[in-house]
């Protein structure tokens, strides 16, 4: 314990999808909207949709697999799972449920919640285990079905968002910390712009005691605050991690965002003075994925031999809370 000169690096990554795709062609059946308006729109072609048979845990514990596969190393080695999601198959956490399908036995697994931002906040959190030394080996996932939760009747935001799961392996180094900087932020004041709240109804039990018997509603989106609230706010927390980490932005090889919007990654991109050709995106494939995205991502830009050993990759985080985060990182071993 208490070994300050403990650093993180970041070894494996993996990632699952489910089979079914939902083509804007298809959205398009079923409210009024069109390609084109998507397409220009969001960048979006395309996302993958679970069916009864595929649950949140079993692909995140694919996603996690894969990632161990990568980094060469068992399930039975691991000591934390950190699973980032919204949206469990159980309330009570899927995080345990993921270690036993893993077969991650002496591993310990809870979940996180930080919506889309949830995948950086998993991997920060899991950098206090490693550097302080209570934990050598963490898996970090990020997984979401948010096609449970989606209002298929509001155009508005049934056409974004699709389901995935994406993992890394980070593990504790002596040989120096390639987790240069990372930095989270909350604003409960902008709660209201994007929800999937609990919606309680009173039920009369004994006397004058009622207790509350309700559900979660479907997605909510003020989608202009928040593509404000993303241009301005993303570059910022980009900026005050490469500060801290004591780059600039000519260091960045990748940038790689929560692929919430094509339009959000050009404007941050631009903001930052990084070129598209930096921009990692696989929103065309899979839509927003929240918590999954960037690791979905990052694990296809890896095994397309895109993004290589010792690359300086920028990540962040934002969306519901409202949170936003960030986090450089060198990628792989090197
Ligand atoms: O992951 C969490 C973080 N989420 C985000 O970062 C999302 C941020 N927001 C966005 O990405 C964008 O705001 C959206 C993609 C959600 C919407 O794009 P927009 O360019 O901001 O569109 P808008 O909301 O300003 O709507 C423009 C028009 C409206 O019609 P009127 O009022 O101009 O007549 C909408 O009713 O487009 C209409 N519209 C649609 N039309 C066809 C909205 N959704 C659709 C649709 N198909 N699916």
């Amino acid at each position: 314990m208490n070994n300050r000169k403990i650093g993180i690096s970041i070894i494996g990554c993996g990632s699952a999808a489910p089979q079914n795709q939902l083509s804007n062609q298809h959205l398009s059946q079923i409210v009024e909207t069109s390609d084109e308006w998507i397409s220009s729109r969001t960048g979006m072609k395309t996302r993958h949709i679970s069916n009864e048979t595929e649950s949140l845990s079993q692909l995140s514990a694919i996603a996690a697999q894969n990632a161990l596969t990568m980094a060469g190393m068992a399930a039975s080695d691991v000591d934390l799972i950190i699973l980032a999601t919204s949206t469990p198959d159980d309330l009570f956490g899927s995080g345990s449920k993921v270690q036993h399908l893993m077969g991650a036995t002496k591993a310990v697994a809870f979940d996180l919640t930080a919506a889309c931002s949830g995948f950086v906040f998993a991997l920060i959190t899991a950098a206090q285990y490693i550097r302080t030394g209570m934990y050598h080996n963490v898996v970090v996932i990020g997984s979401d079905l948010l096609s449970r939760w989606v209002d298929w009747s509001d155009r508005t935001t049934c056409v974004l968002f699709g389901d995935g799961a994406g993992a890394v392996v980070c593990q504790g180094t002596t040989g120096g910390d390639r987790l240069l900087a990372g930095a989270l932020y909350s604003d409960g004041s902008l709660n209201d712009c994007l929800n999937l709240a609990y919606q309680s109804q009173s039920q009369s039990l004994v006397e004058d005691i009622t207790v509350q018997s309700g559900t979660y509603q479907p997605i909510t989106m003020n989608g202009r605050e928040v593509y404000r609230f993303a241009v301005a706010k993303v570059p910022e927390v980009i900026e005050k991690a490469m500060f801290q980490a004591g780059i600039t932005s000519e260091d960045i090889d990748w940038l790689l965002l929560h692929q919430a919007n094509q339009r959000i990654m050009d404007a941050v991109a631009q903001r930052l003075k990084l070129p598209q050709e930096k921009v990692l995106s696989k929103i065309a494939q899979y839509g927003n994925t929240s918590a999954a995205s960037i690791p979905l991502t990052l694990d296809a830009a890896v095994r397309e031999g895109k993004v290589k050993p010792g690359d300086i990759i920028a990540a962040s985080g934002f969306g519901a809370g409202l949170t936003w985060s960030s986090a450089i990182f060198r990628w792989g071993q090197f």
